[in-house]
């Protein structure tokens, strides 16, 4: 089996779990292929492969306007004479509330259109790059969740049992509201400014995937119109020297690290925060994992 995954990330969290599904893949002998987005070479030919997967950071609960874009320039297909293709999703966010499970539903209906056809769709909880910062313990709590939850969700995938999130009443509407944010995005990006503290390394110019950041003739960093707020040149200042305007006050800085903290984080005033869909969320992976895990030691036995 062939696997072509195509994913964005802007902060590396998304790009983890892509690693994970193309080991996983791996591990049960299928060839996978993996590309970041913004593309930087024409697609392969879809043809070549027997399944794609599409992965996104959810961003104000859709998919970020990147990802939308892929799946409308994905070849369309002709579903009488070649059937669909197979799809799945997987994405991330900070939080896990059933709101999310309307992110996808945009690009679904694209896809559908274009003759690709999601069977599967998952979402992993991982660290915010923007609200607010997660402890090490939280962040050490994810990751290890992840990295057992993504073999289990590749065995449902090529077991061929559909997994997709339940309807929302009137989800398709809150989501088309909430996608103010893709052109939100642009306003509030060219808010940014460079403090004092830059140091004109150029990393934020270098980092942008929309290629939004330059170096003026003054030397000056400055932010264009084309910005998705993934993220990127924020985490990845060295000085913690950007000023995100209107966001300011939920910015992020720096990356996190995923190893397992020497000591327990101390509270935090956001432990309350959502903490019923977190509860779930572990609880509902950790059934996943086990029931995995009890028929793999059972089909390792027979
Ligand atoms: C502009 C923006 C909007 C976001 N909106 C949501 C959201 O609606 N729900 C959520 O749970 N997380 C949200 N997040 C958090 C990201 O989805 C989460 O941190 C994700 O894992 C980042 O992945 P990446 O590192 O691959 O970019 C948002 C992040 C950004 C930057």
């Amino acid at each position: 089996m062939k696997i072509l995954l195509i994913y964005f990330s802007g902060t590396g969290n998304t790009k983890r779990i892509s690693d994970l599904y193309k080991a996983s893949f791996e591990e049960r002998g299928a060839e996978v292929d993996s590309i970041e987005l913004p593309l930087t070479a024409p697609l392969p030919d879809i043809d070549g492969y027997d399944m794609i997967g599409l992965g996104y950071p959810i961003h104000g609960f859709n998919a970020p306007k990147i990802m939308l874009k892929l799946c409308k320039a994905l070849p369309k297909r002709n579903k009488k004479t070649d059937g669909y293709k197979k799809a799945f999703i997987f994405k991330t966010s900070g939080e896990p509330v059933r709101m999310s499970d309307v992110s996808s539903l945009k690009m679904r209906k694209i896809l559908k259109r274009r003759g690709y056809a999601v069977n599967n769709e998952y979402q992993y909880v991982m660290p915010y790059n923007i609200i607010f910062r997660h402890t090490d313990s939280q962040v050490y709590k994810m990751w290890t969740v992840a990295q057992k939850l993504v073999p289990a969700d590749v065995n449902e995938i090529l077991q061929g049992n559909a997994h997709l999130p339940k309807k929302l009443f009137m989800g398709g509407f809150f989501a088309w509201v909430l996608r103010c944010e893709h052109w939100g995005a642009h306003i509030i990006g060219k808010t940014y400014k460079a403090k004092k503290a830059c140091v004109k390394c150029g990393k934020c110019v270098k980092l942008c995937p929309m290629g939004n950041i330059r170096t003026n003739k003054k030397g000056k960093i400055k932010f264009g119109g084309k910005c998705i707020i993934c993220m990127r040149c924020v985490q990845s200042c060295p000085k913690a020297a950007i000023n995100m305007g209107l966001l300011n006050s939920w910015k992020v800085n720096g990356a996190y690290s995923f190893d397992e903290p020497d000591k327990p984080s101390p509270p935090t005033k956001h432990d309350k925060y959502c903490k019923k869909a977190y509860d779930r969320y572990y609880r509902d992976a950790q059934a996943r994992i086990d029931l995995f895990d009890k028929n793999s030691t059972n089909s390792e036995n027979s």
